[in-house]
């Protein structure tokens, strides 16, 4: 195999909320994440149930001091190990490691009048960490990270006032390490508010009695759009060789049978998410959106300049993470189901599965590359992607050919899209580079990691970090910039 172009961006990702910990330490507020309870009790298939929270249980979380029933407050304590991290990182030869920013480490209740200095002080050593190394950085300004202040007095992104404070905190971060961050992303998988509108917009169903709740969700993701339009302008007011790209769940859908009624759900279903990157790419918000606030009477209430702010300030490249494509059909009804990527799909027959029944599909990797290039025509960045498994530790390492398998062949359709397809892929980073707590199931023993993290379900454990099989061969792909494929 030749090598990927050069300058290929080889790295890995976390988030904040799932890594970090610390989770009260350094003047950090709380977020929503850290009153997010584990699922171990729920079905993997229960997605909803997963992401259900009631107003009730976010004040009984605040009243406890536990981190065994929310697993995001340990994460796997990058707080207190970043600095061993980022060497094993170097070691494996990153290019570039994605992070986010804890929003309420910078403003802990979000509504503050200045930022907590020690947060900032926080992320200025990450990434003099990561650049000793040579690694860039990527940097989400917000990951399942909002301050849980901004959900019970302002009602999350649903309150226009949040697009304020989100700014402001933009405009801090940005200011700060303009001379340090090249990479921004402003929101993490945009689209998936609908899906888990507590995680993403902050938005409670019970605090919207006698409200359309659907109605409610697309307010904030209006909201959202605007912020994202402004944090771009003020990134590259910062910073004019920075780079903005916005992030978004590639939930590729297949028709399950070839009955013209299944390919129409398959493409509406496609649709239904793209429309959201659609408002960051071109700036404006797609007929797709526009008709079916029509149609089901949703009432949009939009600021005389937003639609504006989002023509002028579109994203300069499209990132995403891609797990897994789905089937679909008009009528799914006997149809044998599984989980995927934060929805439930129907059982591809030709296609294997993870350990918790994600759908393991290299070549819709490059269907998805190829559909998001034709689509965009901006650079592409693959910032998740990876298998979440079963990893035993034995004798100081985990024998895990299996996700060297899985990297393998997703890592191929990279390169056919690449030189085959002529998609401009920019870079790669793997979902959890270092394993960390599931977002869904906010299980520790779904693990994605090259590095292994000594701690439980319940965050017992030493915490120790070791090194998998797949640690050496990820290092190999990167020093031989995948000609060794
Ligand atoms: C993406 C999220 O949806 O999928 C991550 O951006 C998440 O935060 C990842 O961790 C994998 O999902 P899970 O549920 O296996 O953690």
């Amino acid at each position: 195999m030749k090598k990927f172009p050069k300058g290929f961006l080889w790295g890995g990702a976390v988030a904040a909320n799932q890594y970090e910990g610390g989770w009260n330490e350094g003047g950090k507020g709380v977020s929503v994440s850290d009153c997010a309870r584990h699922h171990l009790d729920v079905d993997v298939q229960d997605y909803a149930k997963q992401n259900e929270i009631s107003t009730e249980e976010i004040l009984k979380a605040m009243k406890s001091d536990d981190t065994s029933l929310y697993p995001k407050r340990h994460g796997s304590d990058g707080y207190h190990h970043y600095k061993e991290d980022i060497k094993l990182f170097a070691e494996m030869g990153f290019k570039v490691f994605r992070l986010s920013i804890a929003w309420s480490r910078i403003f802990p209740n979000g509504d503050d009048k200045e930022p907590n200095e020690e947060g900032l002080k926080f992320y200025d050593d990450v990434f003099d960490e990561c650049h000793k190394y040579g690694i860039e950085p990527l940097v989400t300004m917000s990951h399942y990270e909002p301050p849980i202040n901004l959900v019970l007095n302002y009602d999350g992104w649903y309150d226009r006032e949040v697009i304020d404070m989100f700014i402001k905190y933009v405009d801090v971060i940005t200011d700060r390490y303009k001379d340090k961050v090249k990479y921004w992303l402003t929101f993490n998988e945009v689209d998936s508010m609908i899906r888990h509108p507590y995680t993403t917009g902050g938005l409670v169903r019970d605090r919207f009695e006698g409200k359309n709740f659907t109605e409610v969700i697309f307010q904030a993701m209006h909201h959202q759009f605007v912020a994202s339009a402004l944090a771009t302008k003020i990134a590259h007011e910062k910073n004019p060789d920075c780079k903005v790209g916005c992030m978004l769940t590639k939930l590729t859908y297949y028709p399950y049978t070839c009955k013209p009624e299944d390919v129409l759900q398959a493409q509406q279903d496609m649709r239904s998410t793209y429309c959201y990157s659609d408002t960051q790419v071109f700036g404006e918000y797609p007929a797709y959106l526009l008709t079916k606030f029509k149609n089901e009477g949703l009432n949009i209430k939009m600021e005389e300049h937003d639609l504006e702010i989002m023509k002028k300030y579109p994203v300069d490249f499209v990132s995403f993470s891609y797990y897994s494509s789905s089937c679909v059909a008009k009528d799914d009804a006997g149809l044998k189901k599984t989980a995927a990527n934060t929805n439930i799909a129907i059982k591809n027959p030709y296609i294997p599965s993870s350990d918790w029944g994600w759908q393991i599909d290299p070549i819709g990797l490059r269907v998805s590359l190829v559909d998001l290039y034709d689509r965009y025509r901006k650079p592409l960045f693959i910032v998740e992607n990876g298998l979440g498994a079963k990893d035993e530790l034995v004798n100081g390492t985990v024998d895990d050919q299996y996700r060297i398998d899985y990297f393998d062949a997703h890592f191929r359709e990279m390169y056919n899209a690449i030189y085959e397809d002529g998609v401009d892929l920019m870079g790669y980073t793997s979902w959890g580079c270092i394993d960390l707590v599931s977002e869904s199931t906010k299980q520790m023993s779904k693990r994605y990691g090259f590095i292994y993290v000594d701690a439980d379900d319940l965050g017992n454990g030493t915490y120790k970090r070791y090194k998998k099989k797949s640690f050496d061969w990820y290092k190999h792909v990167i020093e031989t910039n995948g000609s060794c494929l």
